[in-house]
Protein backbone atom coordinates (compact mmCIF):
# COMPACT_ATOMS: atom_id res chain seq x y z
CA UNK A 1 0.00 0.00 0.00
CA UNK A 2 1.37 2.98 -1.06
CA UNK A 3 1.27 5.94 1.44
CA UNK A 4 1.62 9.41 0.13
CA UNK A 5 2.50 12.18 3.39
CA UNK A 6 1.50 16.21 2.54
CA UNK A 7 2.57 17.95 5.50
CA UNK A 8 6.32 15.68 6.93
CA UNK A 9 6.28 17.54 10.21
CA UNK A 10 5.20 16.41 13.60
CA UNK A 11 2.28 15.05 13.04
CA UNK A 12 2.80 13.77 9.44
CA UNK A 13 6.13 11.91 10.74
CA UNK A 14 3.66 10.43 13.62
CA UNK A 15 1.16 8.57 12.14
CA UNK A 16 3.30 7.77 8.64
CA UNK A 17 5.76 5.79 11.26
CA UNK A 18 2.55 4.23 12.89
CA UNK A 19 1.01 3.21 9.43
CA UNK A 20 4.63 1.39 8.52
CA UNK A 21 4.63 -0.46 12.14
CA UNK A 22 0.72 -1.32 11.66
CA UNK A 23 1.68 -3.32 7.89
CA UNK A 24 4.59 -4.43 6.47
CA UNK A 25 3.03 -4.10 2.83
CA UNK A 26 2.99 -0.14 3.77
CA UNK A 27 5.42 1.79 2.22
CA UNK A 28 5.70 6.09 2.22
CA UNK A 29 6.39 6.05 -1.44
CA UNK A 30 6.30 10.26 -1.96
CA UNK A 31 6.40 13.49 0.34
CA UNK A 32 5.02 16.84 -0.48
CA UNK A 33 6.63 19.53 2.12
CA UNK A 34 8.37 22.68 1.82
CA UNK A 35 11.03 21.58 4.25
CA UNK A 36 11.70 18.54 1.71
CA UNK A 37 15.44 18.57 1.64
CA UNK A 38 15.67 19.05 5.42
CA UNK A 39 12.88 16.30 5.69
CA UNK A 40 15.34 13.87 3.58
CA UNK A 41 18.57 14.31 5.00
CA UNK A 42 16.94 13.52 8.73
CA UNK A 43 15.39 10.32 7.42
CA UNK A 44 18.51 9.42 6.00
CA UNK A 45 18.68 5.58 4.30
CA UNK A 46 14.82 5.90 5.08
CA UNK A 47 14.40 8.70 2.36
CA UNK A 48 15.43 6.14 -0.89
CA UNK A 49 12.46 5.15 -2.56
CA UNK A 50 10.50 8.02 -1.44
CA UNK A 51 9.90 10.44 -4.22
CA UNK A 52 9.70 14.00 -2.42
CA UNK A 53 8.20 16.99 -3.63
CA UNK A 54 7.97 20.61 -2.51
CA UNK A 55 3.64 21.41 -2.85
CA UNK A 56 0.72 19.32 -2.46
CA UNK A 57 -0.12 20.52 -6.42
CA UNK A 58 3.23 18.52 -7.96
CA UNK A 59 2.26 15.58 -5.58
CA UNK A 60 -1.07 14.89 -7.11
CA UNK A 61 -0.36 15.84 -10.30
CA UNK A 62 3.01 12.40 -10.01
CA UNK A 63 1.45 10.24 -7.88
CA UNK A 64 -1.32 7.77 -7.48
CA UNK A 65 -1.05 6.43 -3.77
CA UNK A 66 -3.26 4.64 -2.25
CA UNK A 67 -3.87 7.06 1.11
CA UNK A 68 -2.80 10.00 1.99
CA UNK A 69 -1.58 11.75 4.98
CA UNK A 70 -2.63 15.74 4.98
CA UNK A 71 -0.44 17.00 7.84
CA UNK A 72 0.09 20.32 6.83
CA UNK A 73 -0.90 23.42 9.78
CA UNK A 74 -4.22 24.46 10.21
CA UNK A 75 -5.19 26.39 7.80
CA UNK A 76 -4.03 25.01 4.76
CA UNK A 77 -6.37 21.14 5.57
CA UNK A 78 -9.10 22.30 3.67
CA UNK A 79 -7.65 23.89 0.31
CA UNK A 80 -5.65 20.77 0.35
CA UNK A 81 -8.44 18.38 1.23
CA UNK A 82 -10.19 19.49 -1.97
CA UNK A 83 -7.80 18.57 -4.04
CA UNK A 84 -7.45 15.19 -2.82
CA UNK A 85 -10.88 14.68 -2.83
CA UNK A 86 -11.14 15.95 -6.08
CA UNK A 87 -8.64 12.56 -6.75
CA UNK A 88 -11.13 10.44 -4.27
CA UNK A 89 -8.08 9.46 -2.51
CA UNK A 90 -8.77 8.04 1.20
CA UNK A 91 -6.95 10.21 3.31
CA UNK A 92 -6.31 10.88 7.23
CA UNK A 93 -7.08 14.85 7.32
CA UNK A 94 -5.48 16.46 10.47
CA UNK A 95 -8.01 18.43 12.99
CA UNK A 96 -9.30 20.93 13.02
CA UNK A 97 -10.43 20.10 9.45
CA UNK A 98 -11.36 24.00 8.72
CA UNK A 99 -10.66 27.17 10.08
CA UNK A 100 -13.27 29.60 8.71
CA UNK A 101 -16.75 29.20 7.77
CA UNK A 102 -16.63 29.94 4.22
CA UNK A 103 -13.71 27.01 4.33
CA UNK A 104 -15.84 24.50 5.95
CA UNK A 105 -19.29 24.93 3.62
CA UNK A 106 -16.45 24.33 0.30
CA UNK A 107 -15.52 21.24 2.30
CA UNK A 108 -18.48 19.98 3.01
CA UNK A 109 -19.69 20.13 -0.34
CA UNK A 110 -16.61 18.29 -1.90
CA UNK A 111 -16.89 15.89 0.80
CA UNK A 112 -20.34 14.82 -0.29
CA UNK A 113 -19.98 15.12 -3.47
CA UNK A 114 -16.60 13.07 -3.90
CA UNK A 115 -17.94 9.75 -1.88
CA UNK A 116 -14.48 9.36 -0.32
CA UNK A 117 -13.89 7.99 2.51
CA UNK A 118 -11.75 10.42 4.82
CA UNK A 119 -10.42 9.77 9.11
CA UNK A 120 -9.75 12.69 11.25
CA UNK A 121 -7.65 11.87 14.41
CA UNK A 122 -9.59 12.55 17.00
CA UNK A 123 -8.05 10.15 19.41
CA UNK A 124 -10.18 10.95 22.75
CA UNK A 125 -12.98 9.22 21.18
CA UNK A 126 -10.46 6.11 19.50
CA UNK A 127 -8.39 5.09 23.28
CA UNK A 128 -9.68 3.21 25.25
CA UNK A 129 -10.83 5.31 27.44
CA UNK A 130 -13.39 7.22 25.09
CA UNK A 131 -14.59 3.81 23.96
CA UNK A 132 -15.41 2.78 27.21
CA UNK A 133 -17.05 5.53 28.24
CA UNK A 134 -19.14 5.22 24.90
CA UNK A 135 -19.76 1.39 25.67
CA UNK A 136 -21.09 2.74 29.45
CA UNK A 137 -23.00 5.09 27.83
CA UNK A 138 -24.60 3.13 25.32
CA UNK A 139 -25.65 0.32 28.25
CA UNK A 140 -28.16 2.79 29.44
CA UNK A 141 -27.09 1.91 32.81
CA UNK A 142 -26.97 5.62 33.59
CA UNK A 143 -30.42 6.51 32.37
CA UNK A 144 -30.54 8.70 28.70
CA UNK A 145 -27.93 11.71 29.63
CA UNK A 146 -29.58 14.71 30.18
CA UNK A 147 -26.59 16.68 31.32
CA UNK A 148 -22.65 17.42 30.59
CA UNK A 149 -19.78 18.63 32.30
CA UNK A 150 -16.45 18.90 30.93
CA UNK A 151 -13.36 20.63 31.90
CA UNK A 152 -9.65 20.79 30.18
CA UNK A 153 -6.67 22.30 31.92
CA UNK A 154 -4.23 21.91 29.28
CA UNK A 155 -1.22 21.60 31.08
CA UNK A 156 1.49 22.23 27.87
CA UNK A 157 -0.73 25.61 26.78
CA UNK A 158 2.85 27.45 26.06
CA UNK A 159 2.56 25.45 22.65
CA UNK A 160 -0.16 27.88 21.53
CA UNK A 161 1.57 30.99 22.77
CA UNK A 162 5.31 30.28 22.19
CA UNK A 163 6.04 28.76 19.12
CA UNK A 164 3.39 28.99 15.33
CA UNK A 165 0.16 28.14 17.21
CA UNK A 166 0.46 31.43 18.67
CA UNK A 167 -0.91 32.76 15.43
CA UNK A 168 -4.21 32.69 15.42
CA UNK A 169 -4.89 33.52 11.89
CA UNK A 170 -3.41 29.82 11.60
CA UNK A 171 -5.04 27.58 14.30
CA UNK A 172 -8.28 29.61 14.29
CA UNK A 173 -8.59 30.23 17.75
CA UNK A 174 -8.22 28.06 20.52
CA UNK A 175 -11.88 26.50 20.38
CA UNK A 176 -11.03 25.02 17.08
CA UNK A 177 -7.36 24.27 17.78
CA UNK A 178 -8.52 22.28 21.02
CA UNK A 179 -12.34 22.18 21.96
CA UNK A 180 -12.72 20.50 18.43
CA UNK A 181 -11.50 17.09 19.96
CA UNK A 182 -14.00 17.47 22.81
CA UNK A 183 -16.84 18.37 21.27
CA UNK A 184 -16.62 15.79 18.92
CA UNK A 185 -15.89 13.16 21.99
CA UNK A 186 -19.33 14.28 23.61
CA UNK A 187 -21.69 14.63 20.36
CA UNK A 188 -20.05 10.60 19.96
CA UNK A 189 -20.90 9.91 23.46
CA UNK A 190 -24.69 11.66 23.17
CA UNK A 191 -25.34 10.56 19.80
CA UNK A 192 -27.03 14.50 19.46
CA UNK A 193 -26.27 17.32 17.35
CA UNK A 194 -25.44 20.41 18.71
CA UNK A 195 -28.41 23.09 18.25
CA UNK A 196 -27.21 26.25 20.08
CA UNK A 197 -23.82 27.38 21.76
CA UNK A 198 -23.11 30.26 23.86
CA UNK A 199 -19.46 31.41 24.80
CA UNK A 200 -16.98 33.45 26.18
CA UNK A 201 -13.37 33.30 25.90
CA UNK A 202 -10.44 35.64 27.26
CA UNK A 203 -6.92 36.37 26.82
CA UNK A 204 -5.62 37.45 30.78
CA UNK A 205 -2.59 35.93 30.60
CA UNK A 206 -0.38 35.71 27.54
CA UNK A 207 -0.91 39.40 26.23
CA UNK A 208 1.91 41.74 27.10
CA UNK A 209 3.85 45.07 25.78
CA UNK A 210 7.05 43.33 24.49
CA UNK A 211 8.13 43.69 21.24
CA UNK A 212 6.67 41.54 18.23
CA UNK A 213 8.96 39.14 16.71
CA UNK A 214 10.91 38.54 20.57
CA UNK A 215 12.23 35.89 21.69
CA UNK A 216 13.56 34.14 24.87
CA UNK A 217 17.40 34.28 24.27
CA UNK A 218 17.27 37.63 23.22
CA UNK A 219 15.24 39.30 26.42
CA UNK A 220 16.00 40.48 29.28
CA UNK A 221 14.19 38.33 31.37
CA UNK A 222 15.09 35.22 30.04
CA UNK A 223 16.98 34.02 33.68
CA UNK A 224 13.93 35.13 35.46
CA UNK A 225 10.49 34.87 33.35
CA UNK A 226 8.93 31.72 34.29
CA UNK A 227 7.77 31.16 30.85
CA UNK A 228 11.49 31.49 29.58
CA UNK A 229 12.79 28.68 27.02
CA UNK A 230 16.06 29.66 28.37
CA UNK A 231 15.25 28.75 32.34
CA UNK A 232 13.36 25.63 31.03
CA UNK A 233 16.21 23.96 28.63
CA UNK A 234 18.21 25.28 32.08
CA UNK A 235 16.68 23.08 34.03
CA UNK A 236 15.98 20.30 31.95
CA UNK A 237 12.16 21.02 31.74
CA UNK A 238 9.92 20.37 28.53
CA UNK A 239 10.58 23.54 25.49
CA UNK A 240 7.29 23.84 23.50
CA UNK A 241 8.47 27.54 21.69
CA UNK A 242 11.17 30.78 22.09
CA UNK A 243 8.53 33.14 21.09
CA UNK A 244 7.76 35.67 23.82
CA UNK A 245 4.35 34.83 25.35
CA UNK A 246 3.83 38.13 26.68
CA UNK A 247 4.45 40.16 23.76
CA UNK A 248 2.18 42.59 21.25
CA UNK A 249 1.96 39.70 18.64
CA UNK A 250 0.58 37.00 20.80
CA UNK A 251 -2.00 35.41 19.55
CA UNK A 252 -5.35 33.23 20.81
CA UNK A 253 -7.50 33.57 23.61
CA UNK A 254 -6.01 31.59 27.26
CA UNK A 255 -8.89 30.45 28.92
CA UNK A 256 -12.57 29.75 26.74
CA UNK A 257 -15.86 28.43 28.18
CA UNK A 258 -19.05 27.22 25.83
CA UNK A 259 -22.64 26.28 26.62
CA UNK A 260 -24.19 23.98 23.88
CA UNK A 261 -27.75 23.05 23.70
CA UNK A 262 -28.46 19.60 21.66
CA UNK A 263 -30.96 18.40 19.62
CA UNK A 264 -33.12 16.91 22.84
CA UNK A 265 -33.24 20.56 24.46
CA UNK A 266 -30.39 18.80 27.49
CA UNK A 267 -27.07 21.23 27.58
CA UNK A 268 -23.37 20.82 28.14
CA UNK A 269 -20.84 23.35 29.58
CA UNK A 270 -17.23 23.08 28.67
CA UNK A 271 -13.81 25.09 29.67
CA UNK A 272 -10.48 25.16 28.92
CA UNK A 273 -7.65 26.68 30.12
CA UNK A 274 -4.54 27.48 28.89
CA UNK A 275 -2.34 28.38 31.84
CA UNK A 276 -3.42 25.68 34.42
CA UNK A 277 0.42 23.74 34.46
CA UNK A 278 1.45 20.54 36.39
CA UNK A 279 -1.05 18.99 38.77
CA UNK A 280 -3.48 21.49 37.86
CA UNK A 281 -3.79 19.68 34.38
CA UNK A 282 -7.06 17.83 33.65
CA UNK A 283 -9.00 16.69 30.77
CA UNK A 284 -12.52 15.92 32.59
CA UNK A 285 -15.97 14.58 31.44
CA UNK A 286 -19.04 14.18 33.58
CA UNK A 287 -22.00 12.49 31.99
CA UNK A 288 -24.91 12.63 33.98
CA UNK A 289 -28.36 10.45 33.57
CA UNK A 290 -31.03 10.14 35.83
CA UNK A 291 -29.75 6.59 36.91
CA UNK A 292 -26.19 7.70 37.52
CA UNK A 293 -23.13 9.96 36.95
CA UNK A 294 -20.12 8.85 34.34
CA UNK A 295 -16.62 10.63 35.42
CA UNK A 296 -13.43 9.93 33.63
CA UNK A 297 -10.42 11.93 33.18
CA UNK A 298 -7.66 11.28 30.19
CA UNK A 299 -4.75 12.48 32.62
CA UNK A 300 -5.19 9.85 34.87
CA UNK A 301 -7.32 7.21 32.83
CA UNK A 302 -9.72 6.27 35.46
CA UNK A 303 -13.82 6.11 34.90
CA UNK A 304 -16.11 6.09 37.76
CA UNK A 305 -19.78 4.95 37.82
CA UNK A 306 -21.51 6.71 40.11
CA UNK A 307 -25.26 5.58 40.71
CA UNK A 308 -27.54 7.57 41.68
CA UNK A 309 -30.43 4.89 43.87
CA UNK A 310 -27.63 3.02 45.48
CA UNK A 311 -24.64 3.88 46.95
CA UNK A 312 -22.56 1.72 44.53
CA UNK A 313 -19.74 3.13 43.03
CA UNK A 314 -18.04 1.13 39.89
CA UNK A 315 -14.42 2.26 39.28
CA UNK A 316 -12.58 1.15 35.94
CA UNK A 317 -8.98 1.97 35.82
CA UNK A 318 -8.46 2.00 31.51
CA UNK A 319 -5.09 1.07 30.74
CA UNK A 320 -3.62 3.34 28.03
CA UNK A 321 -2.91 2.55 24.59
CA UNK A 322 0.49 2.65 22.75
CA UNK A 323 1.25 6.06 21.28
CA UNK A 324 1.26 9.57 22.58
CA UNK A 325 -2.44 9.85 21.91
CA UNK A 326 -3.57 6.81 24.28
CA UNK A 327 -3.59 4.62 21.56
CA UNK A 328 -6.02 7.04 19.35
CA UNK A 329 -3.10 7.53 16.81
CA UNK A 330 -3.36 3.55 16.16
CA UNK A 331 -6.73 3.61 15.46
CA UNK A 332 -6.79 6.60 13.16
CA UNK A 333 -3.93 4.79 11.02
CA UNK A 334 -5.67 1.15 11.41
CA UNK A 335 -8.82 2.42 9.95
CA UNK A 336 -6.97 4.27 6.85
CA UNK A 337 -5.45 0.94 6.08
CA UNK A 338 -8.96 -0.68 6.39
CA UNK A 339 -10.54 1.48 4.18
CA UNK A 340 -7.81 1.24 1.96
CA UNK A 341 -7.28 -2.88 2.04
CA UNK A 342 -11.43 -3.64 2.90
CA UNK A 343 -13.40 -0.84 2.08
CA UNK A 344 -14.55 0.08 5.10
CA UNK A 345 -16.03 3.29 6.19
CA UNK A 346 -13.76 5.93 8.93
CA UNK A 347 -13.66 5.02 12.36
CA UNK A 348 -14.09 9.03 12.61
CA UNK A 349 -16.54 10.10 10.26
CA UNK A 350 -16.05 13.84 8.44
CA UNK A 351 -19.47 14.32 9.44
CA UNK A 352 -18.84 14.62 12.81
CA UNK A 353 -15.54 16.28 12.08
CA UNK A 354 -17.11 19.12 9.91
CA UNK A 355 -20.28 19.11 12.83
CA UNK A 356 -17.48 19.59 15.68
CA UNK A 357 -15.54 22.38 13.38
CA UNK A 358 -19.37 24.06 12.46
CA UNK A 359 -19.77 24.09 16.41
CA UNK A 360 -16.38 25.79 16.74
CA UNK A 361 -16.71 28.13 14.45
CA UNK A 362 -20.38 29.36 16.25
CA UNK A 363 -18.69 28.89 19.52
CA UNK A 364 -15.88 31.80 18.54
CA UNK A 365 -18.30 33.78 16.89
CA UNK A 366 -20.67 33.63 19.82
CA UNK A 367 -17.60 34.87 21.98
CA UNK A 368 -17.08 37.78 19.96
CA UNK A 369 -20.76 38.61 19.17
CA UNK A 370 -22.04 38.00 22.86
CA UNK A 371 -24.85 36.51 21.06
CA UNK A 372 -26.13 32.59 20.68
CA UNK A 373 -25.52 30.95 17.35
CA UNK A 374 -27.54 28.37 16.13
CA UNK A 375 -25.61 25.11 15.29
CA UNK A 376 -27.23 24.60 11.85
CA UNK A 377 -25.65 24.40 8.08
CA UNK A 378 -27.01 27.24 6.06
CA UNK A 379 -29.59 25.63 3.95
N1 LIG B 1 -5.01 15.12 16.07
C1 LIG B 1 -4.27 15.58 17.03
O1 LIG B 1 -4.41 15.17 18.17
C2 LIG B 1 -3.26 16.63 16.74
C3 LIG B 1 -2.17 16.85 17.61
C4 LIG B 1 -1.25 17.83 17.28
C5 LIG B 1 -1.42 18.58 16.13
N2 LIG B 1 -2.48 18.36 15.32
C6 LIG B 1 -2.68 19.14 14.08
O2 LIG B 1 -1.74 18.69 13.12
C7 LIG B 1 -1.39 19.76 12.24
C8 LIG B 1 0.11 19.78 12.05
O3 LIG B 1 0.73 20.06 13.28
P1 LIG B 1 2.30 19.80 13.47
O4 LIG B 1 2.58 20.03 14.89
O5 LIG B 1 2.67 18.51 12.85
O6 LIG B 1 2.91 21.00 12.61
P2 LIG B 1 4.36 21.04 11.94
O7 LIG B 1 4.67 22.47 11.71
O8 LIG B 1 5.34 20.22 12.72
O9 LIG B 1 4.16 20.31 10.53
C9 LIG B 1 3.54 20.91 9.42
C10 LIG B 1 4.36 20.54 8.18
O10 LIG B 1 3.66 20.97 7.01
C11 LIG B 1 4.62 21.51 6.11
N3 LIG B 1 3.89 22.35 5.15
C12 LIG B 1 3.49 23.63 5.27
N4 LIG B 1 2.80 24.01 4.18
C13 LIG B 1 2.74 22.92 3.35
C14 LIG B 1 2.14 22.66 2.08
N5 LIG B 1 1.43 23.58 1.43
N6 LIG B 1 2.31 21.44 1.55
C15 LIG B 1 3.00 20.48 2.19
N7 LIG B 1 3.58 20.67 3.40
C16 LIG B 1 3.44 21.87 3.97
C17 LIG B 1 5.60 22.22 7.00
O11 LIG B 1 6.84 22.46 6.33
C18 LIG B 1 5.73 21.22 8.15
O12 LIG B 1 6.73 20.26 7.90
C19 LIG B 1 -1.97 21.02 12.86
O13 LIG B 1 -3.07 21.43 12.11
C20 LIG B 1 -2.41 20.63 14.26
O14 LIG B 1 -3.56 21.29 14.69
C21 LIG B 1 -3.37 17.38 15.59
Amino acid sequence: MDIAVIGYGFRGKVLSDIMLKLNDKVRISAIADPRRREIAEQLGERAAGIRFYDTEDELLAQEKPDGIIIGTRCSSHTSIALKVLARKIPCILEKPVSTTLPDLLALKEAYESSGTVVAVPFALRLNPLGLAAKEIADSGKLGTIEHVQAVNNVHYGSVYFQNWYRDERETGGMFLQKATHDFDLIQYILNLKPTWVSAMKSKQIFKGDKPAGLICERCDEQLTCPESAVLHKQKGEPVHGNQCCFAVDTGNEDSGSALIEYENGMHASYSHNFFARNHAATRKFRFLGYKGTMEFDYHTNRLQVFMHHSKRVETYEIPYGNDTHGGGDIAVCQSLLDTISKGLPARTRMEDALLSALLCIKARQAAETRVYEQVAWPS
